[in-house]
């Protein structure tokens, strides 16, 4: 039986992010998630991406739904520029490690830790004796996907940083009972211009795909007029633009909009804002409408037509979820000889 592993470790970089095929993907999750996947990936560095459909289910899915969403997810991430060779791609659920490292974890994070996550109050709002136990352990799940392949970097929109705090302590708590250095400390990476992407009918709450207003978002199956038009209905003040950043404080609307504008364009908002000093939103939003189709179009027609081939999304899926397994096994069976489980049935 091998022994527990006690020598200390560097780790190498490894970029490791997820998101939930619980809806289509929004305009939010494509600036504050998967743009900047592209980027990681890009910059050569190893990335694993990961569709949580366990995450997923914390709340009620729709099973024939979630198959869809899944696929669609997948396909956004293909369209929107992840290489399946190059970053492994997958879901969730075909990786048991995850699954199995979320259990050990549940028993590492302690309920004081959990009862203060900001999602969970958000989400079980005034039903929380009605919501799934699931729902509550989310980020100790969370932790393991990150964990399961000793990922030290995590590319998240700002809703995440708490969970990725959780995570650090997880980590460091599990390392200080076993007396081991086994887990990395993660870093969040979370930055751009639109780490935040607001509602477009209220620049005080978050865009999501879970909004009932379907207004209040754009999504990346919409196609050009409804982009267009969405836009041009989203709600703001009747002022134009400041000529500095600083004058956007106490205008969510508008500062929304100028993010959305920097991130599609590439710029940082401060040079957007040079650009449309004194503009009015009859002249801004046209502009930002044609540069969200601009951007956003050559992506949903890449995904319409992938997703013209479920078997080979799932092929696709398989084989990300062969290679990841690949590298979550052996780590997960150090913990489990880290932690004492007697490993009866190794090869
Ligand atoms: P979710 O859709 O909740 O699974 O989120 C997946 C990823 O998208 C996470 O990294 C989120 O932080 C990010 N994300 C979701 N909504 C937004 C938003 N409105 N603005 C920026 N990032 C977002
Ligand atoms: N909780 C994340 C969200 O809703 C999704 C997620 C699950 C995730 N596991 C992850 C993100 C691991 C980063 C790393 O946005």
């Amino acid at each position: 039986m091998s022994e527990p592993v006690q020598t200390p470790q560097t780790f190498p970089t490894r970029i490791f992010s997820g998101i939930q095929p619980s809806g289509g993907l929004t305009l939010g999750n494509y600036l504050g998630a998967l743009k900047r996947f592209v980027e990681k990936q890009d910059e050569g560095i190893e990335t694993i991406y990961c569709l949580v459909d366990m995450h997923a289910i914390t709340v009620w899915q729709d099973p024939i739904k979630l198959r869809q969403q899944t696929r669609e997810a997948a396909c956004g991430f293909i369209a929107a520029g992840i290489d399946p060779a190059r970053s492994i791609l997958f879901n969730q659920s075909q990786v048991t490690a995850h699954a199995e490292l979320g259990w050990i974890f549940n028993c590492i994070a302690r309920m004081g830790w959990m009862s203060r996550m900001t999602q969970f109050k958000d989400k079980a709002g005034k039903n929380s004796e009605n919501v799934s136990l699931g729902l509550f352990a989310y980020p100790s799940l969370m932790a393991a996907d990150i964990m399961a392949y000793k990922a030290t970097h995590v590319p998240v929109g700002e809703d995440q940083k708490q969970h990725l705090e959780l995570c650090r302590d997880i980590a460091m708590k599990f390392n200080n009972d076993y007396g081991v250095n086994f887990f990395p400390i993660v870093e969040p990476v979370i930055e751009g211009a639109a780490t935040r992407v607001m509602s477009l009918r209220d620049g005080t709450s978050k865009m999501s795909k879970s909004d009932p207003s379907d207004q209040s978002r754009i999504n990346l199956t919409d196609d050009a007029d409804t982009i267009a038009k969405k836009i041009r209905k989203a709600k703001t003040d009747m002022d134009p633009l400041p000529d500095h950043v600083e004058g956007l404080k106490d205008r969510p609307e508008a500062k929304n909009l100028v993010n959305i504008y920097a991130a599609l364009a590439g710029h940082t908002p401060a040079q957007v804002i040079k650009d449309y000093a004194g503009a009015q939103f009859g002249t801004f939003k046209p502009a930002l409408a044609d540069l969200a189709v601009a951007k956003l179009s050559p992506i949903t027609t890449e995904m319409s037509r992938l997703m013209q081939d479920p078997a080979e999304i799932d092929r696709i899926l398989g084989e990300g979820a062969a290679r990841a397994d690949a590298i979550a096994r052996p780590i997960l069976n150090d913990v489990y000889d880290i932690i004492g489980m007697i490993r009866s049935r190794q090869v």
